[in-house]
């Protein structure tokens, strides 16, 4: 949940970019402050890595780093985990504990997703960058004051999220002091060979196998795909590559479906195998349908192969309306096929904690998304859980 870092990581961004050149700069004079700093960017692009950067490069580099996920914690743990509480504030209390930000004195604190706090939790924020002053939970007094410096970020459109009322515009101008707008990985292509060079070696290493070569096809083809899942997903497909070929040349049919399928891949399809009808149709954008379809495979396939959360890569883009209800049911449908229709291992599947099964639900039903998991049923699970929880009475 929570990360408390002392020493320094080895921590660089790879890139030559004019955007990452000019980041470099940006940063350097970020970590000259003490400034808050609020990192915007999609997931995957480096907003951690630019953190941990304006940490380690500034004067507060021998004090900690304590960075904190507010997505999926509910309230109380989430307040409990930045001020700490008192004995007995709560069932399971049993001692005071110090929070996080007394944890890094004189360090800093980053605070990842900011975007998903509860209104009720910015308000609990918003007084404390007034007051500097630390309250436990349950205490009714401030117990101390803390020196930290507070770095933000979010993959939400925060100015939207003010306008729809679920982000408070007090609280973002304050954490709005230096703002890092990071951009994807579709923006900066010429950024790709360098990164997909330091995985391959980095990989190579890692797995102990001969270093392999991209040839020329199929690195065009990673240049043409559009990355949603920015240097994360590039980092992931790079790993499964380099286990693949185990050192052979890397040629366009060794790439994973969702690259073949970008549009710009069809030229250099030929001697690929498209992974579906679907997706022969996608790549060469006739059919809406199927490129619609495309995106919600690509998006179920960044959450059940590669580890990403659906917080953080479906929700935002359901809630800022760049997803259709349409694409949502087909990524819940497909989660569903590979779960047997059990709700509670899509969860699992979805990389969501087994606490958000509740907040899951009434979202999808909220949204008229909840399909029902009977029809589900009669195909085989492709998950197997380690243990079989109970089936939920409500899945
Ligand atoms: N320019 C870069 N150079 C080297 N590695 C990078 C770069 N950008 C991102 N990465 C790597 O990509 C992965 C994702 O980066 P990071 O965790 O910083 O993304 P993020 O923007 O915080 O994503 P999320 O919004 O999902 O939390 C990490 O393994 C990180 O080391
Ligand atoms: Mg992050």
């Amino acid at each position: 949940m929570a990360i408390v870092t002392t020493r320094q990581p080895e921590v660089r961004l790879i890139g030559r970019s004019a955007a990452i050149q000019a980041l470099e700069s940006e940063i350097d004079s970020a970590s000259k402050s003490d400034a808050k700093v609020l990192i915007t960017g999609e997931t995957g692009v480096g907003k951690e890595v630019v953190s941990r950067l304006i940490h380690h490069r500034s004067a507060r580099a021998a004090a900690g780093l304590v960075t904190l996920n507010c997505a999926g914690l509910p309230d109380s743990l989430l307040e409990s985990e930045l001020f700490g509480h008192v004995r007995g504030s709560f069932t399971g209390a049993y001692r005071d504990k110090p929070g996080l930000l007394e944890m890094a004195p004189n360090g800093t604190v980053f605070l990842d997703e900011v975007g998903e706090m509860s209104t009720r939790m910015q308000v609990v924020l918003l007084r404390f960058l007034e007051s500097g002053e630390i309250q436990r939970v349950g205490a009714d007094r401030s117990h101390t004051r803390v020196n930290v410096r507070l770095i933000t970020a979010t993959n939400r459109d925060l100015e939207s999220q003010i306008a729809s009322g679920a982000f408070r515009e007090d609280l973002y101008f304050r954490l709005n002091v230096i703002r890092f707008a990071i951009p994807p990985l579709r923006e900066r292509v010429e950024d790709v060979p360098l990164l997909v060079n330091h995985y391959v070696l980095q990989f190579s290493q890692t797995h102990k196998v001969p270093v392999t070569e991209i040839t020329n096809e199929a690195m065009d083809a990673l240049l043409a795909y559009r990355w949603p899942g920015n240097v994360r997903e590039l980092k992931n497909v790079v790993e499964r590559i380099v286990l693949k070929t185990c050192g052979r040349p890397v040629r366009v049919a060794d790439l994973p479906p969702e690259i073949l399928r970008a549009p710009g891949a069809s030229a250099l399809t030929s001697s690929a195998t498209l992974a579906s009808g679907t997706a022969a149709q996608a790549v060469d954008g006739s059919d809406p349908q199927a490129q619609s379809n495309a995106r919600a495979d690509e998006l179920a396939g960044l959450m059940i192969n590669q580890g990403q959360s659906f917080w953080a890569a479906v929700y935002p883009i359901f809630m800022s309306r760049d997803l259709t209800r349409t694409e949502l049911r087909r990524i819940v449908q497909l989660g569903l096929e590979s779960t047997n229709g059990n709700y509670r291992l899509l969860v699992e599947l979805f990389n969501m904690s087994p606490q958000d099964y509740k907040r899951f639900l009434s979202f999808l039903r909220k949204h008229d998304c909840h399909l029902p998991f009977q029809r589900f049923r009669a195909v085989p699970a492709r998950l197997q859980p380690a243990t079989t929880p109970p089936v939920a009475k409500s899945s």
